[in-house]
């Protein structure tokens, strides 16, 4: 199968980046029957990043399992907001942290002597980013349930890339979300932000005197968010990337000192 095939083959299963999808496969398959497998699995509608078994994000590559959420480059933009925020031994929470991402890349940042901790439900998620993350304790379960008490009154950024898609808006998602995605990566309840109201109530409970906590939302969730943040206490406002033609919103709530 030559390179033009392959392009030919994606772009007629819609893919929009074949050229460059095609030329990621070819680098990645170890043989001429690996290359048609997944060549396959990718005309089928298989993510790319799931079929090659890693995601680049923010220049670092993660592992990825089947199911497992891949990082979007849109929340690059939280990862700069907390770097901003952040110093060299800031002690980071990735909640919902996936494959662990977001943590890496703030500490890629920051440096390595960032504590860095992260903790999702989903326990394949979970073995993606203990493989994803060296020097960092990653805990399984529902959002702080697993973390030490130790860890109380001490984080000073608490990333948190929660779902946050309206269980009706899911099925208006892409397929490769909606069928490559386990639903509990995509779905935020009735006005999604079921997940983001514990997580802001726990808070400030975990946050250090002037921690901060992050999470991306949707534009018109962003008001909603912050006065949710307003209530449980801490200072809240709204940082906006509208470089691209998607805005990606950052709300961050601050404990006071
Ligand atoms: C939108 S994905 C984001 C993953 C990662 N933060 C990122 O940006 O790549 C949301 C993640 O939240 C996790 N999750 C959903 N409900 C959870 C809960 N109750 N407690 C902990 N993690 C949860 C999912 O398993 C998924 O990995």
């Amino acid at each position: 199968m030559t390179e033009a095939e392959i392009v030919q083959r994606l772009r007629a299963a819609g893919s929009v980046f074949a050229e460059r999808e095609a030329a990621v496969l070819i680098a990645e398959a170890h043989d001429a029957d690996q290359l048609e497998a997944m060549v396959a699995r990718r005309a089928a509608g298989d993510p790319l990043e799931q079929v090659v078994g890693w995601a680049e994000f923010d220049g670092i590559r993660f592992a990825v399992e089947p199911g497992v959420f891949v990082p979007r480059h849109r929340t690059e933009f939280l990862v700069q907001q907390a770097v901003r925020l952040g110093h060299p031994d800031s002690v980071v929470l990735d909640l919902c942290c996936g494959v662990g991402a977001l943590g890496a890349a703030v500490r890629a940042r920051l440096g390595a002597g960032v504590e860095l901790h992260a903790a999702d439900l989903d326990p394949a998620a979970v073995r993606c980013a203990r493989a994803n993350l060296r020097a960092a304790t990653v805990y399984e379960g529902d959002l702080f349930d697993p973390l030490p008490d130790e860890l109380r009154g001490r984080v000073d950024l608490l990333l948190a890339n929660a779902p946050y898609v309206p269980t009706s808006d899911i099925a208006m998602l892409p397929p490769e979300a909606r069928e490559h995605e386990h639903p509990i990566a995509l779905d935020g309840g009735a006005d999604g932000l079921e997940l983001h109201r514990r997580v802001i109530a726990g808070a400030p409970a975990w946050l250090a005197p002037g921690g901060r906590l992050l999470i991306e939302v949707s534009e018109e969730q962003a008001d909603a968010a912050a006065s949710l943040m307003a209530d449980a206490g801490l200072w809240a406002h709204t940082e906006l990337d509208d470089e691209d033609d998607d805005v990606t919103v950052v709300v961050i709530g601050r404990r006071p000192v």
